[in-house]
């Protein structure tokens, strides 16, 4: 665990108010609200949207790219599309100065569940891009099309995986196709004991959803 180390003077930032600064060469969010003092990482666990630059509301703080939610205090997700918790810091008054150490004393569990055993909710997202949308060709990832993957334990130390994933449209025609895809690739990993894709609609999905890698392969700037 890092060492603390002086950001900002006290009254450097107004109270409710946000600012960047680095610790051990990592960039980190700092937040000021209610005489407290918290920090997370400025990065979006999404897709690394710069949280710093997002709209700070109360305890809340909203990605400017496409508007996950993270709890200031625990950098935990609260809305789509983020679905894991980003890392929080130390943070501690002392001298005159904000001082912040990274890593806390508690990191909250990730909001998308990652698992004891070897397999996390990171392993499956990478599974779910060899998942490509038949008309787009591009992975359902990147289209943001998955809104949560849940896992929990199965017999023999394996996992039960459960997918909540939307559809570009009620009526896309390559609905089963992704369905049955999502569930042969994640379903063929060794400590997997099923798979469960759940279609979710609400909220829709809408094009502001797709990371910038899609955005690229699909020629949208
Ligand atoms: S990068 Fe933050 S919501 Fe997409």
């Amino acid at each position: 665990m890092s060492e603390f180390q002086r950001v900002a003077g006290c009254g450097e930032l107004a109270d409710p108010g946000k600012m960047l600064v680095e610790v051990d060469g990592e960039m980190v969010a700092l937040f000021h609200v209610g005489g407290e003092y918290f920090a997370l990482d400025d990065v979006c666990t999404h897709d690394g949207g710069p949280l710093a630059d997002g709209e700070l509301a109360d305890h809340t703080i909203a990605c400017p790219r496409h508007g996950a939610k993270f709890d200031i205090r625990t950098g935990a997700a609260l809305t789509m599309p983020a679905v894991r918790a980003t890392r929080s810091h130390r943070v501690k008054i002392e001298d005159g100065g904000v001082w912040v150490a990274l890593g806390g004393d508690d990191q909250p569990a990730e909001a998308g569940g990652a698992a004891a055993g070897g397999l996390s909710e990171d392993h499956v997202r990478e599974m779910l891009k060899e998942v490509k949308d038949p008309e787009l060709f591009v992975n359902v990832v990147d289209l943001g099309l998955i809104y949560g993957v849940t896992l929990e334990p199965a017999e023999g130390g394996k996992q039960q995986v459960s997918i909540d994933m939307t559809m570009t449209s009620p009526a896309c025609p390559a609905g089963p196709q992704l369905i049955g895809d999502a569930k042969r690739v994640v379903g063929g990993h060794p400590d997997v004991a099923g798979v469960e894709v759940r279609i979710v609609m609400d909220p829709p999905w809408s094009p502001d959803r797709m990371t910038d890698d899609a955005r690229d392969q699909l020629g949208i700037f």
